[in-house]
């Protein structure tokens, strides 16, 4: 029976094994920041992995993307971001810590998506009786303000040719201003989709549980473009596919679920939205969001169409964004330039988007989170870490039983030849027990290890890290044998 995670043990688990380390901190840390260390990349890298080649790589009807994290600021305008993307927030007037209305209102630590400013300020905000997480004062807050989520930054060193740019605060912008490019330089035909992985930055009000919620962060992003009309059958079968790719990847069924969004929850941009949830071990021991599925219609590239009609009111304002207008009918053009058209039938529209929006940091928490595990072992404590093996940082670690007798040698041998299909790990200090027990905090599925016996038999013993046990493979089927095993 698994134990069910706590935060504080994983985290503490993730330092002292080399997965995540506090940014900058031999400076005292940055708050919200995180650095992979040598375990937590290859976990990362992997994660990504599975995600491109799930979505783009065994797919016909899907192509990559990697688009630069600055754009042009009418990006942001044509997607709302500029006017919207935006938290209501409240500062407390003891100890002017600022926090998210919604935090407030629902008495929840997490809150997974942002609402709409619309929304925030329509709704009825009595926070008389609202506790301030911080000092605990009760019902003494300013008056709700919105706080913009985007990072700015300058670009250009001179005072007449620089300009305020954002850190993109998704990646599915630059998938939507490159539709054009991919429909001309590929032959691809609508249904399809357009996958990009890379990283994200929002000033997040509230920012906590790990890796859960940081102000910089990676996103795995499917814009899937379909005929209007065939969007609900798309959305459903993204929902299905995506909730799968957890389940396959080892997450247990029993902590994930589909939610629906509410019609008051959805963004701006959302015909229909469901989040894939996962049992987080923090919070009020509620579901939190792990990916958003949403129906953004043909909202995307309309506003583009409108923003790139825009380009000169953007330079006859100065390049301020807070005076351009956005062009008020280019919307409407069913044949404008983000239009596709239709071989087959002869017609062009503007394609509708089903988005499959994944975090890889916090994924990576919830496979962290759902392969710990805890059990007593000869009265003494295991902690292991039971990842997939397609997850797993190493696959496989070599081990001579005793430095001597030319053990390390042929372990070493058998270490070198391994590392050229998939990551290997060679230890040689300390007593085997140990080893094992290092190995199992690295979620590591099979140890290898090299004794008395091998000289004779050429055989070594494979140890399995969920069942322990032991068998002994020829050392000339090891590498069918893990291949097999790991499904690699
Ligand atoms: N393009 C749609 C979009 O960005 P979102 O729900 O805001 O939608 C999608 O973000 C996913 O990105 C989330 O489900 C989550 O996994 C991840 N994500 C969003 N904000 C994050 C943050 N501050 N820290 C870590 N991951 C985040």
């Amino acid at each position: 029976m698994a134990k069910i995670a706590k935060l504080d043990d994983i985290v503490s688990l993730c330092k002292r094994r080399g997965f995540i380390f506090q940014s900058s901190e031999i400076y005292g840390g940055l708050a919200s920041c995180y650095d992979y260390g040598p375990l937590g990349v290859e976990l990362k890298r992997n994660v990504r992995k599975a995600w491109w080649d799930n979505i783009v790589r065994m797919r016909d009807d899907v192509v990559g993307l990697d688009c630069s994290i600055l754009m042009h600021p009418l990006v942001w305008k044509a997607s709302g971001h500029a006017d919207k993307f935006a938290d209501l927030i409240a500062e407390c007037k003891k100890c002017n810590t600022r926090t998210r209305v919604d935090h407030l209102a629902d008495h929840t630590e997490e809150h997974a998506e942002h609402i709409s400013i619309d929304t925030a300020m329509a709704a009825q905000q009595d926070l008389s009786k609202k506790e301030c997480p911080k000092c605990k004062t009760i019902g003494k807050f300013t008056e709700p303000m919105p706080f913009k989520l985007m990072f700015e930054t300058q670009m250009g060193a001179n005072v007449d040719d620089s300009m305020t740019l954002y850190l993109r605060p998704e990646t599915a912008q630059g998938i939507f201003a490159n539709f054009r490019n991919v429909m001309d330089t590929t032959r691809i035909k609508i249904p399809f989709g357009i996958g990009q992985i890379g990283k994200s930055f929002r000033n997040e009000v509230t920012t906590k549980a790990f890796i859960f919620r940081t102000r910089e962060f990676e996103q795995a992003e499917l814009e899937f473009f379909c005929e209007p009309g065939t969007d609900e059958k798309w959305y459903e079968y993204w929902k299905e596919n995506r909730f799968n790719w957890y389940v396959n990847l080892g997450i247990k069924k029993e902590n994930l679920r589909l939610r629906d969004h509410d019609p008051d929850e959805l963004a701006h941009y959302a015909k229909a939205c469901v989040d894939v949830e996962y049992k987080f071990p923090f919070g009020s021991g509620d579901w939190q969001e792990l990916e958003g599925i949403a129906n953004r219609t043909d909202y995307d590239l309309r506003q583009h169409q409108r923003g790139m009609r825009t380009l000169n009111r953007w330079f006859e304002s100065g390049r301020d964004l807070t005076k351009v207008e956005l062009a008020d009918e280019a919307e409407k053009y069913q044949s404008g330039p983000l239009s596709y058209f239709d071989d087959e039938q002869k017609r062009r529209y503007i394609p509708y988007v089903i988005e499959p929006s994944a975090g890889i940091d916090r994924s990576t928490l919830a496979f962290l989170v759902d392969a710990y595990d805890e059990e007593e072992v000869r009265g003494e404590t295991r902690n292991l870490l039971r990842f997939h093996p397609e997850l797993a940082p190493v696959k496989a670690a070599v081990f001579p039983l005793v430095k001597k007798d030319g053990m390390p040698e042929i372990a070493r041998k058998i270490y070198d030849d391994l590392k050229k299909y998939f990551t290997c790990f060679y230890d040689q200090k300390g007593a085997v027990g140990r080893r094992y027990r290092r190995q199992d905090e690295a979620g590591t599925p099979y140890c290898l290890t090299v004794d008395g016996q091998t000289r004779e038999d050429n055989t070594v013993t494979v140890r399995d890290r969920d069942s322990m046990e032991q068998t002994r493979v020829s050392t000339d089927q090891l590498l069918n044998h893990l291949r097999e095993k790991l499904k690699l």
